[in-house]
């Protein structure tokens, strides 16, 4: 076999039906047209009709496979409709990509009860029912793979996200659990853990005169990652590449977490 057919084998997503959240978002849009070139049909699921349009259209212009589904993870009743559209258009679910996700950054003691209440809403009740409501459909099939949108915030905090730090650790903790009760079921879990990627929800760091500095001493590569940089990551967890894998965090944060850009120190080596 040709190193091209094996690797297509193992890592394709052909005939892989993949629901995504947070489809038309910074990252989201790069995962999911990664996907579509993978061979998969993508369930786009977000809240803006017109934005889903586009990156419909943008999809299936390149040749590949994409429907709408506008859906608002605040609301319990759209959950279970989009869940049961995406079933009633495609028959099941593969793989759940929970990738929709929002931040306000505010410090401990400014936060209102409003802004707790939303981001934990969509960051994680939204991300927990969804699942569940997927699950139920994977369990009968006997098979799924479900990705959890983590972050470098699930395990390293920045100042001023306190509620979205507190979201994505227990999305990690989330995705242990459904890794540990849905094994059985077929059912395999992951998180991927960005570190510091350029989206609309971060310009407003990276366009900080002194935040921005601050970041890139703390990356070992020092810049902030693109979108596209955490397609093959994403491109493993839903490919059958990855059947051992579960339970789960990657982190891709360029890297951050292994200790950032080290102090000055005389060496001959640049
Ligand atoms: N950008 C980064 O540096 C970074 C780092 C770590 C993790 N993340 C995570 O990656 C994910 C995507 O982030 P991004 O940077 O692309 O942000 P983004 O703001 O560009 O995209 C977020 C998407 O979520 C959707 N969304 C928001 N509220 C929703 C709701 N109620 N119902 C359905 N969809 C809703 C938005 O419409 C948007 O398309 C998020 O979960 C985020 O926390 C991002």
């Amino acid at each position: 076999m040709s190193i091209e057919k094996y690797l297509a084998s193992v890592f394709s997503l052909e005939g892989k039906v993949i629901l995504f959240t947070g489809a038309t978002g910074g990252i989201g849009r790069e995962i999911c047209k990664g996907y579509a070139q993978s061979g998969a049909d993508v369930a786009l699921a977000d809240m803006d009709a017109t934005k889903l349009a586009e990156l419909e259209r943008e999809i299936t212009d390149a040749g590949g496979k994409a429907k709408s589904f506008v859906l608002d993870l605040t609301k319990m009743d759209d959950i279970k409709k989009c869940v049961d559209a995406v079933i009633g258009a495609y028959g099941r679910i593969d793989v759940l990509f929970n990738c929709a996700g929002i931040n306000k950054r505010e410090g401990l003691l400014d936060v209102s009860e409003s802004t707790y209440d939303r981001i934990m809403q969509i960051n994680l009740k939204g991300l927990y029912f969804i699942s569940q409501e997927v699950g139920k459909h994977m369990r009968v099939a006997k098979k799924g793979s479900v990705i959890n949108m983590a972050s470098h915030n699930s395990v390293g905090m920045l100042g001023g996200c306190s509620v979205y730090g507190a979201t994505k650790s227990a999305v990690t903790a989330l995705t242990r659990s459904m890794a540990v009760e849905w094994a059985k079921f077929g059912i395999r879990a992951n998180a991927l853990a960005p570190g510091h990627i350029i989206t609309p929800l971060t310009t407003v760091t990276w366009e900080h005169p002194t935040r921005s500095v601050y970041l890139k001493e703390r990356i070992a590569m020092g810049r902030p990652g693109t979108p596209e940089e955490i397609v093959g990551a994403a491109i493993l967890l839903a490919s059958d590449a990855s059947s051992y894998l579960s339970g789960m965090m990657i982190h891709i944060d360029g890297g951050c977490l292994a200790g950032g850009a080290p102090w000055d120190f005389d060496t001959k080596f640049d």
